[in-house]
């Protein structure tokens, strides 16, 4: 067989997968280009096949091109964050992997498959500068008043907040007390719902910096490439489109910073945290100043962190540095006894909320509550008093068949009954299975998008594609 025809098949082959792909060979000529790619960057298939990758592409500065780096020096890049412009000038941003093809010891191509970002990197742009904004434009100290503009719906929770009485509970509430009277680093590890924001705030808010900023950032919600650079901030020039901003620790400089699923940080990554810890100085991603920052660090994991390190998801070293204080929140399952309590204060709030009257609640439903094993912990059981109030209408008591309990209930259904062909497809069916059970299990666990995925069994990135496609 020819060349030429290895090509086409190649080239089929890279269209039937769907993935984008790039291939160039020795030279920099693009040999297959398809048409996801063609999508990605925004240019037509013929824009770039047939022609020197670098007259239709440009890279600033020139060595951030992964392509050229893998023809050149061999170099193999796995998920890199990349902005440049296409042939017609729009910048694109992707995430590459990109390897040298090698035959006899030669590079005779490089071929990259890249993931659009480009709307995830605008969408944290724009957070980072919505918070800078709120922040710089704030009167001196009035930090509630920019926590409300930045979130309207952010409360601030301190220690006042924290329903329970089980003694288990209350070490640990003492322990956070006298944390928050020193600087010292948090580590908290609860399962979700357990109350790991409810403690980091109290804890910030108890103590000399409450007013100074508290920042919390999610380390399983974004990209790695993007998650560096909302830390850390970036500089002009770092590549393509990078401008001078600062990043989550110059903002919250002076106060606390909240690094919820640590654990989910790249591994490479919790290394430049540890060094920044250390160091006590920040450098922007891109930049060559070192700027000193004055960050306290409370990190959270929702499974332990022995397990954690034994996986190598979470590094030792970092670890110790940030376990000068633990805190190991106890689940719903174990303080049972608390449960009556929490219901009282969850029944005072909601009937607040609702303009419901809704006093008490029967012994057949307490005892409904009492038998439940809540994987959602307190927050589930929060869930659970706040429908039953909203749907309450004059009654003053809950009654056994008011409390629902939302896991169960799922099981209970049998979904394969549900479907009938002549409404619709059998994919059509599914896809509604599929996002039904997808935005329970979301609500379930208040957003928490890698615990869904754990939940599910499915891959988070998987995940986060499902939740783009159902618009959840
Ligand atoms: N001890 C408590 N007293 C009163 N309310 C609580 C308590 N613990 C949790 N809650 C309620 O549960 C909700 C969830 O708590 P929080 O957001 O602190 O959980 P989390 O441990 O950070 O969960 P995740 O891992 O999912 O982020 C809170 O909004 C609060 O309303
Ligand atoms: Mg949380």
């Amino acid at each position: 067989m020819r060349d030429k025809d290895y090509l086409a098949i190649l080239q089929k082959g890279s269209e039937i997968l769907g993935e984008a792909i790039h291939v160039v060979d020795a030279k920099g000529i693009t040999i297959i280009y398809n048409e996801a790619m063609a999508k990605l960057e925004k240019i037509g298939v013929e824009d770039a096949l047939g022609k020197p990758f670098r007259e239709v592409f440009s890279y600033i500065p020139h060595h951030e091109s992964t392509l050229a780096k893998a023809l050149a020096e061999g170099e193999e890049t796995k998920n890199k964050q990349q902005t440049y412009l296409n042939i017609y000038g729009k910048e694109i941003t992707t995430v590459n992997t990109t390897v040298p093809i090698e035959v006899d010891g030669k590079v005779i191509a490089a071929m990259e498959v890249a993931k659009d970002i480009t709307d995830i990197k605008n969408l944290s742009d724009t957070v980072l500068e919505l918070q800078e904004g709120a922040l710089n434009s704030a009167d001196n100290g009035d930090l509630a008043a920019v926590a409300k503009r930045v979130n309207p719906k952010m409360k601030q929770y301190s220690f006042k907040d924290l329903v329970g009485e089980n003694p288990q509970f209350i070490q640990v509430i003492e322990k956070a007390g006298k944390a928050a009277k020193t600087d010292a680093s948090v580590f908290i590890y609860g399962e979700t719902g357990t109350g790991k924001e409810l403690f980091a705030q109290s804890i910030h808010y108890a103590g000399e910096r409450k007013n100074k900023p508290f920042l919390a950032q999610n380390c399983a919600a974004l990209p790695e490439s993007l998650l560096e650079g909302i830390l850390f901030g970036t500089a002009k020039g770092g590549f393509t489109g990078a401008v001078d901003r600062a990043g989550l620790f110059e903002q919250a400089n002076g106060g606390t910073l909240l690094l919820d699923e640590v654990s989910a940080m790249p591994y490479e990554l919790q290394g430049k945290l540890l060094r920044v810890l250390q160091e006590d100085y920040i450098r922007r991603v891109g930049g060559s100043k070192d700027i000193p920052v004055d960050v306290r660090i409370i990190a959270t994991v929702n499974e332990p962190a022995d397990k954690l390190m034994a996986e190598g998801a979470l590094r030792k070293d970092l670890y110790y540095r940030l376990n000068i204080v633990n805190l190991t929140l106890p689940t719903l399952k174990e303080r049972k006894d608390d449960i009556p309590i929490l219901v009282n204060e969850f029944l005072e709030k909601y009937n607040a909320r609702y303009g419901k009257e809704v006093w008490m609640i029967a012994d057949d439903a307490m005892e409904k509550l009492m038998r439940h094993n809540y994987p959602g912990n307190v927050r589930e059981l929060e869930n659970i008093i706040m429908s039953a109030v909203s749907m309450a209408d004059k009654e003053h008591v809950l009654t056994e068949k008011d409390v629902l309990l939302q896991r169960g209930a799922a099981e209970e259904q049998p979904m394969i009954s549900g479907f009938q062909k002549d409404d619709s497809t059998l994919a059509e069916y599914l896809e509604t299975v599929e996002k039904t059970v997808i935005a329970g299990y979301l609500m379930e666990n208040g957003g928490n998008i890698s615990k869904t995925a754990k939940d599910l069994g499915m891959l988070r990135q998987n995940l986060q594609h499902k939740i783009k496609k159902y618009g959840l």
